[in-house]
């Protein structure tokens, strides 16, 4: 391809830097080339460049290439064929006034045509190294396509189950999600944006959109100013610090503004407070749903809402389009909010090296699915997966004991299912399925029977139990394959009852009769509620849905060539009524414990009611999660010891450093996922009872000893309070280490400040 097209402006500007390595990466050249195109622009060209248009045909229609021709557009997205998108970028750079490149959007989520665990699941593994190599392999094999924008990461903070999205979501925690949410920002813009394989990603939904009420997509959202400091926007901001290039606006209301006309978002916190200098894009149509949600009267309102709010494009809607420029005409909206939103995309654009090279060469990069992207989806399979229960070390099996193995339900054999939601571009053909790799692992020495027994995960059909009962009784242990289709979760698909579907309570209770060890493994979007089944079971391993090389990865785990290693990434309610449920709430003035608590079933209707206990709990149901976050069993066995701290007192701006003793005192080596927690005692803003504070992954033989330490400096401590300013107060915290959020060993510190601290 070259660039010879009617009036180059684009080479007067290209001489004004020496070389392409300086056209991307210096801030002062790209600015310098911003002003230079932007003087050139007019407003119709402007406003192009904020307008995002579908293009899912396959090919370049008439009208959008006609669109592009006259400069009214900035960014198509859905486009995943490498000759359509190097046509449109032909027609943006070649045949248009201007010529600049297109952005080429594509929500790219957990893979592309290799699927890794769908987010949740990927998070499961706390392991940051592993998910940025996830989102690289997933960034490599979508530029192959000429895709150069991702919408990924979603870092919504998310406590709520029901909300299909979680399954799309890094978990409940702030920072598990951070630190996860710069490892995919770097996974996909790599260590170069303007390099072949690197795509710019997008940190999504700003913000709080996790929090919909009761769990319903798109609902309203209720988050009083500290909490969404102190948990919604904190992954955003360590996105935006590790240089995410784009950010999308959330479809919600939050507290009365939709996120798309948020001004307090878009321009305080983002613009003036992080001095974030990519763009923002709304959600699909999300500019004109202004009005829907009943904060305008028509989409001339909400083009003006939205811009004036801060949002730089528009996906999929033609508000800005239609309405822009007779609202900068009418002297509504300032040239300047114009300007401003194009040299974000501009600069972005820059960034990634379109202007030197929009088109793509396939041959210049990577195969896809290739056996790097197959290992580390495997890995990321491996790791994700967490044992929940193994009542007597009946997990794993040994393919040497055992003669035969029944494996039942309608999630052992469904390649399509085990990929999760927002699989566009996922190759089914790929997936290798548990009862594949059952069949592979162990196929000589034990003998496999397979029954379906459900012909997916909502059937309410028992016809076939009787022959799953039948297999069961035959064989010497059962592993159910139970949990969710992908359609369950994901965008648009919130459940109000979160047990497993269908008759699986059923076909579980039938298989306990047989008297055989049941092992359930459950692939599923989200967390489910268990209760019904998890004392019928010997063993429960949960794979989420567990992408490409679910199956591979379960069968290791199952018949112990691996150890089991994830750690759950958000609580697992005992029932639906719980939630919000969660590891760092706050305490309350009366906080339930086992002794002032009762259950329905024990009330005495004679006592007063006061020996209800008077305590923040659920008559119904146990006031503990039944999983709490962070726990995960594995084959071996860790036990911590001597914690300690450096230092009893540390001045404000100091570090302590907590070590503990971790040894593997069971007879296989394995990873450990250490898990460190504080609490704030007293603050002038309520603290939560634990907040994650750091993490690491570590490999231990058995037998082996190590030491772990954490740093933790004052900062890491801190919080925004009543004044919305970030503090570490001094005072008294405890620090927990431990392999969940439940640990119990604990010691103190103390940060000081005054005279001792001078
Ligand atoms: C709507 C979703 O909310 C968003 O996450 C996604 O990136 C866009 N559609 C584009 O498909």
């Amino acid at each position: 391809m070259t660039f010879s097209g009617a009036n180059r402006d684009l080479v007067i500007i290209k001489k004004m830097s020496a070389s392409p390595a300086n056209l991307t990466n210096d801030s002062e050249a790209i600015e310098q080339r911003v002003d230079a195109l932007l003087a050139q622009m007019t407003l119709a060209e402007k406003i192009g460049q904020m307008s995002q248009l579908d293009s899912s045909h396959g090919y370049a229609p008439d009208y959008l290439a006609d669109a592009l021709r006259a400069g009214r557009i900035g960014s198509v997205l859905n486009v995943a064929d490498v000759n359509t998108a190097n046509e449109l970028q032909r027609i943006a750079v070649e045949e248009t006034r201007l010529g600049i490149p297109l952005l080429v959007g594509r929500d790219v989520i957990h893979g592309f045509n290799t699927i890794l665990p769908i987010p949740l699941g990927q998070a499961a593994s706390w392991n940051p190294d592993l998910v940025k190599e996830g989102a690289r392999v997933a960034a490599l094999e979508a530029a192959t396509t000429g895709i150069n924008w991702t919408f990924a990461p979603m870092i919504d903070i998310s406590r709520d189950a029901r909300w299909g999205r979680i399954a799309e979501s890094l978990g409940e925690c702030v920072l598990l999600t951070s630190e996860l949410a710069v490892a995919m920002v770097e996974g996909f813009q790599g260590d170069d944006l303007s390099a072949p394989g690197s795509i710019a990603a997008c940190a999504k939904h700003f913000a709080g959109y996790g929090a919909v009420e009761s769990g319903r997509d798109y609902a309203t959202t209720n988050i009083p100013e500290t909490k969404l400091r102190n948990v919604y926007l904190r992954p955003f901001k360590a996105a935006v610090d590790a240089g995410v290039t784009t950010l999308m606006t959330s479809f919600s209301d939050l507290n009365g503004i939709p996120a798309t006309g948020n001004e307090f978002l878009l321009r305080q916190v983002l613009r003036d407070e992080w001095d974030f200098d990519g763009f923002v894009v709304s959600d699909w149509d999300s500019i004109r749903q202004l009005q829907i949600h009943g904060l305008t009267e028509n989409d001339k309102e909400s083009a003006f809402e939205a811009s004036t709010a801060g949002v730089d494009m528009e996906m999929a809607g033609d508000a800005y389009s239609k309405h822009l420029a007779e609202l900068v005409e009418e002297g509504r909206i300032k040239i300047e909010i114009v300007d401003t939103a194009v040299a974000n995309i501009l600069r972005t654009k820059l960034r990634l090296g379109l202007f030197e090279n929009a088109f793509t060469n396939p041959a210049e990069l990577p195969t896809i699915a290739n056996e790097r992207s197959l290992e580390t989806a495997r890995q990321a399979a491996l790791e994700s997966v967490v044992m929940l229960k193994n009542d007597n070390a009946v997990l794993p099996l040994s393919a040497n004991s055992l003669n035969s193995v029944a494996i039942i339900g309608p999630l052992a054999d469904a390649p399509y299912q085990q990929l999760g939601t927002w699989i566009f571009d996922g190759d089914i053909d790929l997936s290798i399925t548990p009862m594949y790799a059952i069949h592979s692992l162990v196929g000589n020495d034990v003998n496999v029977r397979y029954v379906r027994a459900m012909e997916h995960s909502r059937s309410k059909a028992s016809d076939a139990f009787d022959d799953a009962v039948e297999i069961a009784r035959d064989s010497d242990a059962a592993i159910l394959f139970l949990g969710e289709e992908s359609i369950l979760s994901g965008e648009a698909h919130s459940r109000a009852d979160i047990n497993l579907p269908g008759d699986q309570a059923e076909l579980v209770r039938r298989i306990r009769e047989t008297g055989k060890p049941v092992i359930v493994v459950i692939l599923a979007g989200r967390p489910l509620t268990l209760t019904n089944i998890v004392d019928q079971v010997d063993a429960i391993l949960f794979a989420w849905h567990p992408g490409t090389m679910g199956g591979p990865a379960i069968a290791d785990l199952l018949f112990g060539v691996e150890s089991p290693s994830g750690k759950l990434p958000a609580t697992f309610p005992r029932m639906v009524g719980q939630i919000p449920i969660y590891y760092s709430q706050k305490n309350s003035g009366k906080p339930a414990t086992r002794d002032n608590t009762v259950h329905i079933d024990d009330i005495d209707t004679r006592a007063p009611q006061t020996s209800l206990g008077m305590s923040a709990f659920h008559l119904d149901t146990h006031f503990t999660p039944l999983f709490h976050f962070g726990h995960g069993l594995s084959y071996a066995k860790f036990e911590y010891q001597n914690i300690r701290t450096n230092a009893h007192e540390i001045c404000l701006g100091e570090t302590v450093t907590v070590s503990a003793e971790l040894t593997n005192t069971g007879d296989v080596a394995a990873d450990e996922v250490v898990q460190l927690y504080t609490r704030d005692l007293v603050a002038s803003v309520t603290r939560p009872v634990r907040e994650l504070k750091g993490f690491r992954r570590v490999h231990l033989e058995p037998g082996q000893t190590i030491t772990v330490d954490f740093d933790l400096h004052t900062d890491d401590l801190s919080f925004f309070g009543r004044d919305m300013q970030s503090v570490t107060e001094a005072g008294e915290f405890h620090v927990w280490m431990g392999g969940s959020s439940e640990v119990e060993l604990c010691t103190e510190f103390r940060i000081i400040e005054g005279e001792r601290c001078e």
